[in-house]
């Protein structure tokens, strides 16, 4: 088993299978920032299934950032009606007038500056700055710090672990393609590195795998006792 998984085993594994999705720009493309921005607001506590005709209906109404920030937020949450943890409604809305209000209606390419946005976390940032600005970053979500925790047997329960899932998720980081490289890692969080009973026989990084090697991958990420 080699130290670090290569991260040209998934880049690969994601050229042949990546799924296609509204919010995904094609192979070799990068999706604009507002599109990047919309969909991993909306995807953070709800399903593909579920974000796709919001997805679709947010964007025909309000097709960039300067016209969701112009909009009443009164239709902004009515039309956000069905996705839950209306929070994230009002913070997309107040999102949107700052891009316009600090930076002329343009997304900042920069991690650091995304993170002081209103209503962005360091997920958000991480997402925004990887997937449209293609910069190094980890939007680490539940999906990689699962393939993180296998990957490496970590042996340390959530959520303690998290700082060190962290940093080893930062090990793993491309010296190319981070927005490829992000969204691959939440593919094989949903296809194959699934919570239980993982598709192991289908994985790019089996053989780097200290989870598969210990013959029981799917007990991580261990949790700490209730
Ligand atoms: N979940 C959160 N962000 C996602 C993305 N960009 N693609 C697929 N699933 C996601």
């Amino acid at each position: 088993r080699k130290a670090v998984p290569p991260p040209e085993a998934l880049l690969g594994w994601y050229d042949r299978h990546r799924r296609r999705l509204p919010w995904r720009a094609e192979a070799g493309k990068r999706e604009a920032p507002y599109r990047v921005f919309l969909s991993e607001i909306m995807l953070q506590q709800t399903t593909v299934v579920t974000v796709r005709p919001y997805y679709a209906a947010f964007l025909k109404r309000w097709p960039d950032v300067e016209a969701l920030a112009a909009a009443p937020l009164e239709e902004v949450l009515s039309a956000w009606a069905g996705l839950g943890y209306y929070a994230r409604a009002r913070n997309l809305h107040a999102c949107a007038k700052a891009v316009v209000a600090r930076h002329g209606g343009r997304f900042p390419a920069d991690e650091a500056a995304l993170l002081d946005l209103p209503g962005i976390g360091p997920y958000t940032a991480a997402a925004i700055a990887s997937i449209a600005f293609d910069r190094r970053a980890a939007p680490v979500d539940g999906n990689w710090e699962r393939v993180v925790a296998r990957l490496f047997a970590v042996d340390e329960p959530l959520p303690k672990a998290r700082a060190k899932l962290r940093a080893l998720a930062l090990t793993l980081l491309p010296d190319e393609g981070y927005g490829d490289f992000a969204q691959a890692m939440m593919d094989l969080g949903a296809t194959i590195c699934t919570p239980r009973k993982p598709a192991c026989a289908l994985c790019p990084w089996r053989p780097d795998c200290a989870g598969y090697a210990t013959g029981a991958p799917e007990v991580y990420p261990l949790k700490a006792a209730k």
